[in-house]
C-alpha cells in the first residue's frame, strides 16, 4: 500500500475552454498522459494525494464533472484546495458530495494506514524566488495591473500568508502523535528550491513532518535539481507537468 502524489491537475472537463492545452507542447493530451501514467502505477488500495488546483470550474457542481473523473481511476484520494480551485465548497457541503474515493483536508487532518496527513494551502511569500528555475511563458489569460493595484495586492498576499501560517500550525498540532510518518499537504511552496530555512520550513520542522508535498509552480526548466530533504522534511515537489504528468511516490 504505497501514497502516491500528484498537485495541479488543472481538470476542465467541465469548461474546456479553460484546457491547460493552450500552455504549450509540455500540457498536450494532459488528462489522457494523467490517466494513463495514473492507471500503469497506483494501485486500488494505494493514496493519492493532489495538492490543490485540481479543477478550473466555479461551482461545485461543475467540479464534480472533474471529481468524478478522478474518482474513476484507482486509489483513495485526498485533495487539497489551491488557488484556482474557486469551486470548493464548505466541508459539510464535501464531506456529502464528493465522490466516493475522494476525501479532502481542510482545517481537518487525517490518518491512512499508520500515516497521519494534514496541511494548508498557504500562498505567495517574498521570501524566496522561484524565477532562474522557471521557463518564461506568455499566459493568455494575463491581464496587466497598475503599480497601485500591485501595491495592494502585495498587502493583501502579506496577510493571507500570515493566516495561513496560523492555520498550518494549527492544522499540524492536530496531527495524530502515535502515526509512524507525518505528511503535510500544501498548495504553495513551502520552501525555496535551495532549501534555505523559511518560515514554513520552520513550523514543518517543528512539527515533525517527514513529507512535505505541494505544487503550484509551472512550467520549470527540467534538469536543475529543485528542493530534496532538509533537517528530517523531504520536499517533494509534485506539480503534474514538472513530473510529465506522474504520480510521484512518498511512502
Ligand atoms: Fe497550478
Ligand atoms: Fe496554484
Amino acid at each position: 500500500m504505497s501514497i502516491w502524489a500528484l498537485a495541479d491537475l488543472h481538470l476542465a472537463f467541465s469548461d474546456p475552454s479553460k484546457s491547460m492545452t493552450a500552455f504549450g507542447e509540455g500540457w498536450s493530451d494532459y488528462t489522457n498522459r494523467i490517466k494513463k501514467n495514473w492507471e500503469s502505477v497506483v494501485k486500488p488500495d494505494d493514496l493519492i494525494l493532489i495538492p490543490g488546483d485540481i479543477s478550473w470550474a466555479i461551482k461545485f457542481e461543475a467540479a464534480l464533472i472533474d471529481l468524478n473523473w478522478i474518482n474513476q481511476l484507482p486509489g483513495t484520494k485526498v485533495i487539497l484546495k489551491g488557488n484556482h480551485d474557486y469551486w470548493w465548497p464548505s466541508n459539510k457541503k464535501l464531506s456529502e458530495g464528493l465522490p466516493q474515493s475522494i476525501h479532502f483536508i481542510h482545517n481537518t487532518t487525517m490518518v491512512w494506514n499508520g500515516v497521519a496527513i494534514g496541511g494548508t494551502r498557504l500562498w505567495e511569500t517574498d521570501e524566496f524566488s522561484f524565477e532562474p528555475y522557471t521557463i518564461y511563458l506568455e499566459n493568455p489569460n494575463q491581464t496587466n495591473k497598475s503599480a497601485e493595484e500591485i501595491e495592494k495586492q502585495k498587502l493583501q498576499d502579506k496577510k493571507t500568508f500570515e493566516k495561513e501560517l496560523a492555520r498550518l500550525r494549527e492544522n499540524l498540532s492536530k496531527l495524530d502523535p502515535n502515526a509512524k510518518t507525518r505528511i503535510a499537504m500544501l498548495h504553495y511552496p513551502p520552501i525555496g528550491a535551495d532549501l534555505k530555512d523559511s518560515r514554513v520550513s520552520k513550523i514543518l520542522e517543528e512539527f515533525k513532518i517527514n513529507i512535505a508535498v505541494f505544487g503550484h509552480l509551472h512550467s520549470l526548466k527540467k534538469g536543475v535539481p529543485m528542493f530534496g530533504e532538509k533537517n528530517g522534511v523531504r520536499y517533494a515537489f509534485a506539480s503534474s507537468d514538472y513530473l510529465s504528468f506522474e504520480p510521484l511516490l512518498l511512502v
